[in-house]
């Protein structure tokens, strides 16, 4: 039978997949470009080949990934458990998607990935697949008994490899974990399952340590429409983006320069185990407090109220793996709503791992001056609001706390 295998070109995803041949399996390897960095993707195509692999798809999805699931996250201010910007999470759609296309044109009836059996990405990949094809299987290696007994550790999995003729990048132990794509980069166990000791400093791909930023700051300017970033102003030397991809990618090059977007967490996953896992997500840190910052000026008060509901539930759906669910079409569509007029441009400054907000502005501002202005008495906006008004106002919306407070001191007398 064919199998289509997310192929990485590292050690675990090449034993699965000559195991899946001995298994009697025509493998179908398949890498996605999600914008992972100085990854040779000639010599992926090269090694799934040389280990047997019938046929290897090396897919670009990058342009997809940023506009229909980065910029998603932006609209929806996306973080999960309060820090996390989901980078991971984020990408397993996009990939399972394309990987379930590839089965239905190769007439495969299988998929297999390197995830493991204790984590997210499993219930990720496999719920978006089974959304999408109902009629294709997933054999996940990690979760076969004969698998895992036969590949106990690293060394079993490097004698394997010995033996069957597959090329191991320089020996070097792996201490951590790392999934990559433009988005972001994650590190995790080895080494940093003890939640109590630091990530190495030359771990880090995308941002440098914010003690060695420069130590000048930067400006920049983001202008948004309907929630969605368009443009990408440096003042300083000219430079201006507009296209999606090359727009978040310069993003991602200003922050990482600026040691903006790291953070080190223990997170709960959906599978009910706590994890420790260490981040950066330079571009998509910019864009969120741009974004959030635009909302604050042209977003209705009990609007945005809501929408941080909805904000929540799209960020859980996310890391749950429910991108193709109802409940997370409802989401989006809420969440679009609120976005109509998200448009307007915010001005940031980048500084050793800071992001701060220097003003913004936009067509559709609901912010006014003579409304708020403390020195204003009367005037263009007057009749709007009459400051003798607020004391009913107040006296009204304190006939609860006069009653209840005064039974609370009866009682606690
Ligand atoms: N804990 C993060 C998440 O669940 C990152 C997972 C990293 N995945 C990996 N295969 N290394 O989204
Ligand atoms: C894995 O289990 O393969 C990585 C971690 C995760 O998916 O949560």
């Amino acid at each position: 039978p064919k199998c289509v295998l997310a192929y990485s070109g590292g050690l675990d995803t090449s034993v699965i997949l000559v195991w899946l041949i001995e298994k009697g399996f025509d493998v179908i390897c398949y890498c996605a470009n999600v914008g992972q960095l100085k990854e040779d993707f000639d010599k992926v195509r090269e090694k799934a080949l040389k280990c047997g692999a019938s046929k290897v798809y090396i897919e670009d999805l990058r342009e997809e990934f940023v506009k229909d699931y980065v910029f998603w996250a932006v609209k929806a201010n996306a973080q999960y458990e309060g820090r996390y910007l989901l980078g991971t999470s984020l990408a397993r759609p996009v990939i399972a998607k394309r990987q379930v296309e590839i089965a239905q044109k190769e007439g495969a009836k299988w998929l297999s990935h390197g995830a493991t059996g204790k984590g997210n990405d499993q219930v990720r990949f496999e719920l978006c697949a089974q959304a999408l094809d109902a009629a294709i299987q997933t054999l996940a290696p990690w979760r076969e008994t004969e698998f895992i007994e036969r590949f106990k550790g690293r060394q079993d999995l490097l004698d394997y490899a010995a033996a069957h003729n597959i090329q191991v990048e320089a020996t070097k132990k792996a201490s951590y974990s790392v999934d990559e794509n433009l988005y972001h980069t994650s590190y995790e166990s080895g080494m940093l399952e003890d939640p109590m000791v630091p990530p190495l400093k030359e771990m880090f791909k995308m941002t440098v340590d914010p003690e060695d930023a420069p130590d000048k700051a930067e400006k920049v300017r983001i202008d948004f429409e309907e929630g969605v970033p368009v443009k990408v102003t440096n003042h300083d030397d000219g430079t201006v983006k507009t296209e999606p991809l090359e727009l978040f990618l310069y993003l991602n090059e200003l922050a990482g320069k600026h040691g903006v977007g790291r953070i080190d967490i223990v997170e709960n996953r959906f599978v009910g185990i706590k994890s420790r896992g260490v981040y950066e997500t330079p571009g998509g840190q910019i864009l969120r407090v741009a974004h959030m910052d635009l909302e604050g000026l042209c977003v209705d008060r009990e609007v945005l109220r809501l929408k941080e509901g909805h904000q929540l539930e799209f960020s859980r759906l996310c890391y749950n793996g429910f991108w193709f669910a109802p409940e997370m079409e409802l989401t989006k569509a809420s969440i679009d709503f609120t976005q109509r007029r998200v448009a307007g441009g915010v001005e940031l400054s980048l500084y050793k791992g800071n992001v701060t907000v220097l003003g913004r502005e936009s067509p559709y501002s609901l912010y006014s001056a003579d409304l708020a202005s403390m020195e204003i008495e009367g005037g263009g906006a007057a009749f709007d609001y009459v400051p003798m008004d607020a004391q009913g106002f107040i006296r009204i919306n304190a006939v609860r706390l006069r009653a209840y407070n005064a039974l609370e001191r009866t009682f606690n007398k």
